[in-house]
């Protein structure tokens, strides 16, 4: 497809056989449902597959408000065993997703609380198959959605539902800490799809979308036959439980006013509250500017705030997404597309103490390169560092720091360096997933193994 009039973007990549959920940011707000599927029967499984081809949609805009809701399924690597796909194609798939998350648990940083022994069933085990996800902006449409869906979903022998988990933007608008998410993404070079960041120029489409070309000048390592890895993605989807009293109350205990305690967790985070940027607003938050999405997420580091007197470099949007910052290795290699949902409800305002309801995220990580985009910024940034000069230290928030952690705050005349961070988030589990392009789907399905 090549789409182009002199107003709009060359459409080079082939939107119309990509998951719109791969490609598409989700709607504020919105209501979902995950669930996972195991496939006793590859005949079953991909009959399932025929039926709930229909409700998968693909990236094409459309003016149609019933799509403003999107259903998406992603495989793990024993799914596809499951349906029948042939040894040889098996084998193509990178070593990562072969081995799933749970064997690269200790890597990445998932281990005591957050170790796969401790985590959620089926998360981890031989048993997930299938991922589906439906979003969209209202419970009507995701009914909607739900019903297209249900169909294919319902029970029968040789497919069992086996995790279902309700999602949804928090009255609030904001995470269960407290912070508005999904601000910053990337722009797809190819789709028209426009990034959140004027200032970041579109990111190869092979970063993200199997087939094309990446920031290496190189098509990205496909699984075979091409017909099942062109335009697919991989998913990394874990569930994500937040510590919500445990972070008050660190936030409290390290200030001496609510001023500085919201100060500290801007610090924390890299942003306010309500979405905007420390480094465009550094002394208090400025909802009007975390609601104006032209502006909030218009900045760099090293141009703004080389030294990270407002944002900390150790700050969790500043690990995860350095941006320009002078810093080994190329920043562009390592970035990542969020779905990240929230679940469960939230602590009500003010509460310190721990009223031990299950609430967090559910992350959904999308990119080609699991190893060089999900995996190393786990590795690299979250839990480490070094490359920000900071030995020893780790990211604030998402970091596994085990009531040891760290952090580097810069401050004049001299630096703050606050001490004894519990981990705030502990992984309930996780999966690495293969999203099929359309036709791949097609392709799966009409399996004659
Ligand atoms: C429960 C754990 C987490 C929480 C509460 C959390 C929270 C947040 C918040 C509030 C933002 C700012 C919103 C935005 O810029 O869109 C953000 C941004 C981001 N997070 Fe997380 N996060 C978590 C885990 C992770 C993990 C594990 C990763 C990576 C593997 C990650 C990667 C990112 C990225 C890439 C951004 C965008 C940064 C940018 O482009 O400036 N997050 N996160």
């Amino acid at each position: 497809m090549n789409i182009a009039t002199s107003s709009e973007p060359t459409i080079t990549v082939e939107i119309d056989d990509i998951q719109s959920g791969a490609l598409h940011h989700r709607p504020t707000p919105y209501v979902g449902k995950y669930v996972f599927l195991r496939v006793d029967d590859r005949h079953a499984g991909r009959d399932l597959l025929r039926r709930l081809l229909p409700t998968i949609d693909s990236g094409l805009p459309t003016p149609n408000p019933n799509h403003d809701a999107w259903v998406a399924v992603a495989f793990t690597w024993n799914g596809l065993h499951a349906l029948g796909v042939p040894q040889d194609s098996l084998d193509s798939f990178p070593l990562e997703f072969r081995q799933g998350m749970a064997a690269r648990a200790e890597a990445i940083g998932d281990v005591g609380d957050s170790a796969p022994a401790n985590w959620e069933p089926p998360f981890g085990t031989p048993d997930v198959h299938l991922a589906i996800s439906a979003i969209a902006p209202d419970q009507a449409r995701l009914e909607a959605a739900l019903a297209r869906a249900r169909t294919a979903l319902s029970e029968r022998p040789g497919v069992a539902v086996i995790w279902e988990q309700d999602v949804h933007l928090l009255p609030t608008g904001r995470t269960t800490l407290g912070f508005k998410d999904g601000i910053s993404y990337p722009s797809i070079e190819g789709t028209g799809i426009p990034g959140s960041n004027p200032q970041e120029a579109p990111v190869k489409a092979g970063e993200f979308i199997l087939g094309y070309p990446d920031e290496t000048g190189n098509l990205p390592p496909m699984p075979q036959p091409e017909v099942l890895g062109r335009n697919g993605t991989y998913a990394a989807i874990r569930k994500l439980h937040t510590r919500v009293a445990a972070w008050r109350q660190y936030l409290s205990a390290n200030s001496a006013s609510p001023e500085e305690e919201a100060l500290l967790a801007a610090k924390m985070i890299g942003r306010w509250p309500s979405g905007a940027p420390l480094v465009l607003s550094p002394e208090q938050d400025d909802p009007e500017l975390g609601a104006d999405y032209r502006r909030n997420n218009d900045f760099l580091y090293r141009a703004d705030d080389d030294r990270g007197f407002k944002c900390p470099a150790g700050a969790h949007i500043r690990r995860v997404n350095p941006r320009d910052a002078d810093i080994i290795g190329q920043t562009r290699l390592h970035r990542i597309i969020r779905r990240g949902t929230t679940y469960g409800p939230p602590l009500p305002e003010g509460v310190l103490d721990d009223d031990g309801a299950d609430r967090g995220l559910i992350g959904v990580f999308l990119g080609a390169h699991l190893d060089r985009q999900f995996e190393f910024i786990k590795i690299d940034w979250v839990n480490d560092g070094n490359f920000i000069g900071y030995l020893g230290e780790k990211d604030p928030v998402a970091g596994q720091t085990h009531g040891t952690g760290i952090m580097t705050i810069p401050e004049q005349p001299i630096r703050r360096r606050i001490q004894d961070l519990p981990s705030f988030v502990v992984t309930r589990g996780g999966e690495y997933g293969f999203i099929p392009g359309l036709r791949a789907l097609r392709w799966l399905a009409d399996l004659e193994t």
